[in-house]
């Protein structure tokens, strides 16, 4: 009977937040579609979770509604402003009044014409690339970190859906804006930018709670910020798919370049990316052996491990399992793809696979 009156509570505590909507992503390998399976094997009696390469920010999510004190950490500044606006932030939204702020003609011409010089006619019709320069111009107007964190989230988000496929990889963003197929399947293809930013930013207010903890988004580097972490007691690492669209900074280049606002980088290729890239560790044959063996090393304190992964992706699981098992016992889940969806080997027929690490 004790046991009984003691189990309650904790159940009421582990759903109270279960109806809260994280806003849809378009990320490639966004683990948004493998919440529910995720969250079974995530272990009930932890307390603190690091999502350590956590993009789209969809399972520090997941462990913020489950309960948990969330680290989360992408070494992208477009990814963890969602982080601060989602996972750290426990009650700011963005109001009417912030919006006419954002909203406001440009607060100095000569110094916010970024978008403007690099990716008018590429990406966006010069009246957009004007209005996301005014945007980003008003930004620092906003009197909290949290509403502009907010304010980048949803902007952000409205870019991908206006940008057919949703990255900025390819030269073919207006030619298909223009392809009455391509805007009957997806008309936010012809609506102004304004218009997404109005319709989504009520979806990102809705998700904005707090959860009891206190929840905190980083943007590092995942080998510089495991050393200054203690008391974690599970990492998520969900890391690029080596041999399948690993270069987050090619997809997304254009949101890094918005959000840092950058003027002493190159900008290369049709797609103006930023150079030089940042570095992964995790983008290429040459390094990733490495780069795994350094996180495990450095995790070795966490006791629990989950790790997303892919069998078509480089190195082999069994490789892998090799380089963990000095640290751990592992185990392997596994969920079969039945039709591609895009990124990271999501490919029919391909298994997306959870390696599960335990003391
Ligand atoms: C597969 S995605 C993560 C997807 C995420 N779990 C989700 O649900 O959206 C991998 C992420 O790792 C980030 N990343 C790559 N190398 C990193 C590094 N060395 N440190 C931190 N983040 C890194 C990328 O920016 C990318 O967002």
């Amino acid at each position: 009977m004790r046991n009984i009156i003691t189990l309650q509570p904790s159940l009421f505590e582990d759903y109270k937040f279960m109806d809260i909507q994280f806003p849809k992503p378009q990320y490639l390998g966004a683990k948004y579609i493998h919440s529910d399976w995720i969250a079974k094997h995530i272990p009930e009696n932890s307390n603190v979770i690091l999502d350590a390469f956590s993009g789209s920010q969809s399972i520090g999510f997941l462990c913020k509604k489950l309960g948990k004190t969330v680290i989360s950490n992408d070494f992208l500044l477009f990814n963890s402003e969602i982080g601060k606006a989602l996972i750290e932030n426990k009650n700011t939204i963005l109001t009417y009044d912030d919006i006419n702020i954002l909203f406001s003609p440009n607060s100095d011409t000569n110094k916010y014409n970024l978008m403007e010089y690099l990716f008018s006619d590429l990406f966006f019709i010069r009246e957009e690339t004007r209005f996301l320069d005014a945007f980003r111009s008003n930004v620092d107007f906003l009197e909290d970190d949290y509403k502009k964190a907010l304010a980048f989230s949803v902007i952000n988000r409205a870019m991908t859906r206006k940008v057919t496929m949703g990255h900025f990889a390819h030269t073919q963003a207006l030619v298909y804006a223009s392809n009455p197929e391509r805007i009957k399947r997806n008309r936010s293809l012809r609506r102004p930018i304004k218009d997404i930013f109005l319709e989504l930013f009520v979806e990102y207010n809705n998700a904005v709670f707090d959860n009891g903890t206190d929840c905190v988004a980083y943007n590092e580097n995942i080998f510089d910020l495991l050393p200054s972490l203690s008391d974690v007691d599970v990492a998520y690492f969900d890391p690029p798919y080596c041999n399948s669209h690993a270069d987050y900074q090619g997809f997304y280049h254009l949101l890094e370049t918005y959000t840092n606002y950058w003027k002493d980088k190159e900008f290369i290729n049709g797609t103006k990316r930023y150079s030089p890239k940042k570095e992964s560790g995790f983008d290429t044959k040459k390094d990733i052996i490495n780069s795994f063996k350094r996180l495990f090393k450095l995790s070795e304190k966490i006791p629990y491990w989950l790790i997303s992964y892919n069998d078509r992706s480089y190195p082999s699981i069994e490789t892998l399992i090799e380089l963990i098992s000095p640290y751990r016992k592992v185990s392997v889940e596994r969920k079969i793809y039945q039709a591609g969806r895009g990124g990271k080997g999501s490919v029919a027929g391909s298994s997306e696979i959870l390696i599960i690490c335990k003391p």
